[in-house]
């Protein structure tokens, strides 16, 4: 049927094609016909499958939106195949003609990419050349990318011959042996915004406030209603130190509603002496308590969240390399395990498959960091070696004998292109073959691991690869996996594995594993800056706490520009009131507690998001608004389909 309509749409361009110019031989198939297309002006191509895609959505033809997504994307291959280089302006031409998203919109997503801009036709173009858009491929693009189609049904595929069967001992994880720890520190989501402005508009009206080009066009502003605000000093942090730049006058700029103060503000990414106050916060805190790091972990984002438009090749590379230059500058010699975030990368959220053609797009970052982490010691240049080869992934043994594997989670992005060629397949990518190699063998010496990586698998990623992932980590948990550490939602969150499908599965005897998604320092938006360490068992590499830090990011808006003051939030053993062995460590089993007290009591929603965010002057109220209903849903989900089928089931009972 979709067959059909595409056969219809093609008839139609090749009639269109053949006005008045060579005659086309009825009997040609598709791709030989096509080739004559040199002999026409790229104009008149261009024309006529912007016609036909016009024509697609007109009312009278009454095709549904999922069948003309699907249609496009056919029609679109057919031309990716032999003019891949008009991919890009035939879609942002239909898109704007029809109206389908703002005009600016329709840029940003189909147009070529530039060396100032991420816009991501390009890579558009490449995913159609692999893409079946008949299959799962265009079901699941039409439903993640463009809200067309509904969400088709994850294919049963499993990893299962990548691993021997799991033994009776596999079921339980090792005790931590005596009361003895060491600890780790873990950073996540900096976000540096390199043209961050004091003075310039902190309370804008779209895409990043605090810039140059932000503005405010809610309102005529007639009073400054910030005025007790007074922290406006172009100050900064040198070699030395911090040092208190002069005052400046912000208030006499009429169009600004609420000027950028100092140290950042909450519709912002982290201006750099943010970050540099985070990190000497840290290194003052091991200083003072005489308590060391033997490493610290990473989980990503180093790049801003400004439009597509403003974010290039040469801003992105810088952020990375001004962002590490810094951690590597406060943390001296304590090593450093990092991931890539989707911001990492350039175009924005983009990676392509070693072995698929277009990786040579994105090798660039991966030799980049590679180097950097070699040169700064957090890796040996064998392991620098993984990451040159594994999208920047790559496995560590610690000191003390812990593997750390560091995987990129662009992998199972949804925003990227290049995920949605072979959709159906396990692992185009190879990145979980390699997990599971790694995890293989550390099984079979009895030694335990950590996974980090950037983006959690119940939200922002593809149904697929969650469900594969959590096939994995329920293998190899819980006596491999001891834990999963992820960043990118900037909100200090944990998530719970379960065996078996469905809500009735959330069960004390049914945990699995469960992960440790770290807050941020950027405040972006609405979330005071924050980071944490663990304290970790030094046979097991189980953690046993959880220390959380924070600073009140608007007593900065009017302090004289005095520096932030870090201070303790919370420690994740004492923060929920759970009654739990001091001995033991805190696992799946201790989070299932926490869970199931979040979902019982409004107090306890209270306090869980209190700590995302926390204490931020935005944190939602639990109980006067349906803002918390969800966060049972999203800490006792693991996998997309687990998040949707919860997240469905509490909207039936409304
Ligand atoms: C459009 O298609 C739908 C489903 O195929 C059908 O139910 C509906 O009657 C059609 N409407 C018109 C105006 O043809
Ligand atoms: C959007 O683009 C179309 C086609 O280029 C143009 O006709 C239209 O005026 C634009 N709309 C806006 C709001 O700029
Ligand atoms: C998935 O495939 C396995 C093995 O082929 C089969 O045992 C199982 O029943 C399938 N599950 C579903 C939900 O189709
Ligand atoms: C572990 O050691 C700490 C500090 O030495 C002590 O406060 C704590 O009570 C000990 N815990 C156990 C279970 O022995
Ligand atoms: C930002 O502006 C909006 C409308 O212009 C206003 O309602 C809001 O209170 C302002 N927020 C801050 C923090 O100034
Ligand atoms: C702002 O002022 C201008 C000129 O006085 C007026 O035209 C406009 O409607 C006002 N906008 C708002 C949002 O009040
Ligand atoms: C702040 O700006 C003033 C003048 O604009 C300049 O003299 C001073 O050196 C600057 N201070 C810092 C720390 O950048
Ligand atoms: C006032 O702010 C606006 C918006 O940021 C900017 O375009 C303008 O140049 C500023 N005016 C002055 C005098 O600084
Ligand atoms: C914490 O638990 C204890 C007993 O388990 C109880 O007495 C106390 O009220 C609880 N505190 C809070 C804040 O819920
Ligand atoms: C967590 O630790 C407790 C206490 O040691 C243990 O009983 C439980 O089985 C552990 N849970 C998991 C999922 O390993
Ligand atoms: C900052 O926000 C917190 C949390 O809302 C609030 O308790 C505090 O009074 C605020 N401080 C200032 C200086 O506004
Ligand atoms: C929210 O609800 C609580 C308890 O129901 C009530 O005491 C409080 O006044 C409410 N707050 C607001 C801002 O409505």
């Amino acid at each position: 049927m979709l067959f059909r309509l595409f056969l219809s749409v093609l008839l139609a361009l090749l009639k269109g094609l053949s006005l008045g110019s060579p005659v086309i031989p009825e009997t040609h198939v598709l791709s030989e016909v096509l080739d004559y297309s040199h002999m026409y002006a790229d104009d008149s191509v261009v024309k006529s499958f912007v016609d036909e895609l016009v024509s697609l959505s007109h009312s009278s033809r009454n095709i549904s939106k999922c069948d003309q997504c699907v249609t496009r994307l056919a029609v679109g291959k057919s031309l990716s195949l032999l003019r891949p280089d008009l991919v890009p302006r035939v879609f942002t031409q239909w898109c704007q003609q029809t109206q389908y998203m703002s005009n600016s919109s329709c840029v940003a997503t189909f147009s070529r990419n530039t060396v100032k801009s991420s816009y991501t036709g390009t890579n558009f173009a490449d995913m159609l050349s692999l893409m079946d858009p008949f299959g799962y491929d265009g079901q699941l693009y039409c439903c993640y990318k463009e809200s067309a189609c509904a969400k088709p049904k994850t294919p049963n595929v499993t990893l299962s011959h990548l691993w021997p069967a799991k033994q009776a001992k596999h079921f339980i994880a090792p005790e931590p042996a005596a009361n003895d720890t060491f600890n780790v520190l873990h950073i996540s989501d900096f976000h540096i915004e390199l043209d961050y402005t004091v003075g310039a508009e902190a309370n804008c009206s779209s895409s990043m406030c605090c810039t140059p080009h932000s503005r405010n066009t809610f309102a005529n502003i007639t009073s400054h209603p910030r005025k007790d605000w007074n922290s406006f000093y172009n100050s900064t942090y040198t070699d030395d130190g911090f040092v208190k730049g002069s005052l400046m006058d912000v208030f006499k700029n009429d169009s600004i509603w609420a000027p950028a103060t100092t140290f950042g503000n909450y519709k912002c990414d982290a201006p750099e002496i943010l970050i540099n106050s985070s990190l000497d916060s840290i290194a003052n805190f091991s200083f003072e308590n005489n308590l060391d790091f033997e490493f610290a972990i990473f989980t990503g984002d180093l790049v801003d969240h400004d439009e597509l438009t403003l974010t290039g090749y040469e801003m992105t590379v810088e952020s990375e390399e001004v962002v590490f230059r810094d951690i590597k500058n406060k943390l001296g010699d304590v090593p450093m395990y990092p991931v890539m975030g989707n911001h990492d990368t350039f175009p924005y959220g983009e990676l392509g498959q070693e072995n698929h053609g277009f990786s040579n797009y994105f090798s660039w970052n991966s030799e980049l960091m590679a180097d950097l982490w070699e040169d700064y010691g957090w890796l040996t240049p064998k392991e620098s070696q993984y990451a040159r080869k594994h999208y920047t992934g790559f496995s560590v043994e610690t000191k003390l004998g812990l593997k750390v594997i560091s995987l990129n989670s662009n992998v199972w992005y949804k925003k990227n292109h290049y995920a949605y060629w072979n959709a159906s397949q396990p692992d185009t990518f190879g990145q979980f073959e390699f997990l599971v190699e790694e995890l293989v063998a550390s099984e079979a010496k009895d030694q335990r691991v950590w996974i980090i990586a950037h983006i959690p698998f119940s939200g922002d990623a593809l149904p697929l690869p969650a469900k594969l992932f959590a096939e994995v980590v329920e293998r190899f948990s819980p006596y491999t996996i001891a834990n999963i550490f992820f960043g990118h939602t900037h909100l200090d969150q944990f998530e719970i594995l379960y065996s078996g499908p469905g809500n009735d599965a959330k069960t004390i005897e049914n945990v699995v594993a469960s992960s440790w998604i770290s807050q941020a320092v950027t405040p972006w938006v609405n979330n005071n800056p924050s980071w944490r360490y663990y304290s970790v068992d030094k046979e097991t590499f189980s953690v046993m706490n959880a220390y959380n830090y924070y600073t009140q990011l608007n007593e900065t808006f009017s302090n004289n520009g005095a520096e932030p003051v870090w201070e303790f939030e919370y420690s994740s053993r004492e923060g929920y009131n759970i009654t739990w062995p001091e001995t033991a460590p805190l696992n799946a089993t201790y989070w299932h507690l926490v869970a199931s007290r979040i979902n019982e009591s409004v107090e306890f929603n209270q306090i869980y998001e209190n700590y995302a965010t926390r204490f931020s002057p935005y944190v939602p109220d639990c109980a006067n608004s349906t803002d918390c209903s969800l966060n049972y849903c999203y800490v006792t989900s693991f996998t997309v389909d687990q998040y949707d089928d919860c997240v469905t089931g509490v909207k039936s009972k409304r």
